[in-house]
């Protein structure tokens, strides 16, 4: 299989302009709340953040920790403090962890708190914005976080683009549409972590080369997950372990013979979809072997 088979040059185009509006959306706030994905948090980070976001207070939230390996959630946790940046795990699906949003909203701007204090400015409310890559639970936070018992506070001058502010409590208003980041990858692992969050679109990228890196990865990290889903060893031939993936599932072409793209497919649906377990693509550097 073609080792260039995923572009990694490639950049989409309507990206441009959502960097525009994120240049003009970071200055209204304080602070950056970096929604990443908690199965690869740092492909699914967009290290321009580091850039655009710097002077302002951050978080890092490890989102879908329901989907990854609650072992290495403890790992990136504890790597991301180590950065000196406030993080918590999250599953913005069924809310957990988000009680604990507020407390670290308050600690991660303590030092403006302080500035306002000094200044004799009192209850100017904190403003944040959520920022991440595609599909890694923004929209899903700002629902579940923001409830149904915020406000919408209106328009305010220098809002543009009708931006609204939700008042979630009186210290902390909320811009309530994410920043929207582009995915970044200048190497090919960075770009297949990416393709199996779904982070990109299925179209830039080849699925059964992305299923067989996928096998070689869970017969390296994660062999039980193959053998409870599909009752399989794979083995060194990639093929045959497709092969085997198509019985299990029953992919049959016409005159049964078996059809390994459906299978492939349907291996990347079942990782999507949480069916492979909780998995991590990602550990921290120094934790790797
Ligand atoms: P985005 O704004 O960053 O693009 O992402 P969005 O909120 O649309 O979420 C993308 C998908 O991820 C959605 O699933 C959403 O339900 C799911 N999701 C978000 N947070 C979590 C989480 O913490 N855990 C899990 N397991 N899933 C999460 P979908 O299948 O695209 O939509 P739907 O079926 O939920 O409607």
């Amino acid at each position: 299989m073609s080792e260039n088979s995923i572009n990694i040059n490639w950049y989409p185009g309507h990206m441009t302009k959502a960097k525009r509006a994120m240049q003009e959306d970071i200055k209204l706030v304080d602070l950056v709340i970096e929604i990443v994905d908690a199965r690869a948090p740092l492909s699914s980070r967009n290290p321009d953040i580091d850039e655009l976001g710097k002077n302002k207070a951050r978080i890092i939230l490890l989102n879908k920790s329901d989907m990854a390996d609650g072992r290495v959630n403890d790992l990136w946790e504890e790597y991301f403090k180590k950065q000196g940046l406030f993080v918590l795990k999250i599953n913005a699906r069924n809310g957990s962890g988000l009680k604990q949003v507020n407390s670290l909203v308050m600690e991660a701007c303590a030092a403006k708190i302080e500035r306002d204090r000094k200044r004799g400015i009192k209850n100017r409310p904190i403003r944040a914005m959520v920022v991440g890559i595609p599909n890694v639970g923004k929209s899903t936070f700002i629902n579940s976080f923001a409830g149904k018992a915020c406000t919408k506070t209106g328009n305010k001058p220098g809002v543009t683009r009708g931006n609204q502010w939700i008042r979630l409590n009186k210290n902390v208003e909320l811009l309530d549409t994410p920043g929207i980041l582009w995915p970044k990858f200048e190497d090919r692992r960075i770009g297949l972590n990416l393709a199996l969050i779904g982070s990109i679109k299925d179209d830039i990228l080849n699925i059964d080369e992305l299923a067989v890196e996928l096998i070689k990865f869970l017969t390296d990290r994660y062999p039980e997950a193959l053998r409870a889903r599909y009752s399989f060893d794979a083995g060194d031939d990639m093929t045959e372990n497709l092969e085997s993936i198509a019985r299990a599932r029953n992919c049959l072409l016409k005159g049964n013979e078996l059809d390994l793209s459906k299978a492939a497919t349907l291996l990347i649906d079942d990782f999507r979809s949480g069916h492979l377990g909780r998995l991590s693509l990602e550990m921290p550097k120094n934790q790797e072997d």
